[in-house]
């Protein structure tokens, strides 16, 4: 089993979009799939989502020692589970999120993947699932504010011994001046493991609490949500491996043309 915590410092960059739309992917692939709010404050996973019927209990409960952590997981219609927090700020008072270490331990046996959408900001509540992942998958936008607290919560995630998987850079508009997801990786040394475009079918997915990779597969977010979720789950599509060998043409050209001292167009 892997635990992904999907992170970024800034809040309203996309985690939980991301969270809920790569959980569904990764069904669809054959995974068993589990996402966690673990966003205890300002839970929202709920709310764009629709769950098969809502346990009583929550994460909330669940991280009080009320609960047990089957009793506070839900079944979707999209293939993954979710665990969601409740919204009272009592529950949030009486959560421990030290606790959650032991939680995901006893699920070991029954997921093979565990993303874990986490707040925003530099809290214990935001350290601890960060502390508890195998890897950590930063979320970014294009913009210096979201990329400066990515790196901060690298930085982090460093501290607490994790390591970071890549960033998803979303919400590109493609804009003149818009840095590029190449020089946004370059920044923060990491791998870019897609973009995903701004696109509106995410907004009107989540009216409906549908994941947009499920309401609108063909849409240009979805599938570059679907991308990243093949590579998170080492799945090559014959579409990525002809990508793969046209690159490795290009290269060995250019390697090619260097050798012989003539320059290339990049
Ligand atoms: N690729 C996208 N295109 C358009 N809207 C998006 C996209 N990703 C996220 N959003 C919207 O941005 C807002 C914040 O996203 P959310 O996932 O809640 O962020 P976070 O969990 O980081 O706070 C939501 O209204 C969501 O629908
Ligand atoms: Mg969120």
């Amino acid at each position: 089993m892997t635990v992904y915590t999907i992170a970024s410092g800034k809040g309203g960059v996309g985690k939980t979009t991301f969270a809920v739309n790569t959980g569904a992917a990764l069904s669809e692939l054959g995974m068993r799939t589990l996402v966690i709010d673990c966003d205890i404050g300002m839970a929202n996973l709920g709310l764009v989502i629709n769950v098969d019927s809502k346990k009583q209990y929550s994460l909330h409960e669940v991280l009080a020692g009320k609960a047990d952590v089957s009793e506070a997981i839900n079944r979707t219609p999209y293939g993954m589970d979710v665990l969601l927090s409740g919204i009272s700020i009592r529950g949030f008072k009486q959560a421990n999120p030290e606790k959650l270490r032991e939680v995901i331990g006893k699920l070991i046996d029954e997921y093979e993947v565990i993303l874990l959408d986490s707040p925003a900001g530099i809290s214990k509540e935001s350290v601890i699932p960060l502390a508890v992942s195998d890897e950590v998958i930063l979320i970014t936008n294009p913009e210096l504010p979201s990329i400066t607290d990515a790196l901060k919560t690298k930085l982090m995630a460093e501290i607490v011994g994790r390591k970071v998987k890549g960033t998803v850079v979303n919400r590109v508009m493609s804009m003149k001046g818009e840095l590029a997801a190449s020089k946004i990786g370059d920044l923060l040394e990491v791998e870019v493991l897609g973009s995903i475009p701004n696109d509106r079918s995410v907004t009107k997915a989540v009216a409906f609490k549908v994941p947009v990779v499920v309401r609108e597969p063909g849409s240009p977010a979805a599938k570059r949500i679907n991308a990243i979720a093949r590579k998170l789950a080492n799945v090559e599509t014959l579409e990525d491996s002809e990508k793969g060998k046209k690159k490795e043409k290009h290269e060995f050209i250019e390697r090619l043309l260097k050798a012989f001292g003539m320059k290339t167009k990049s």
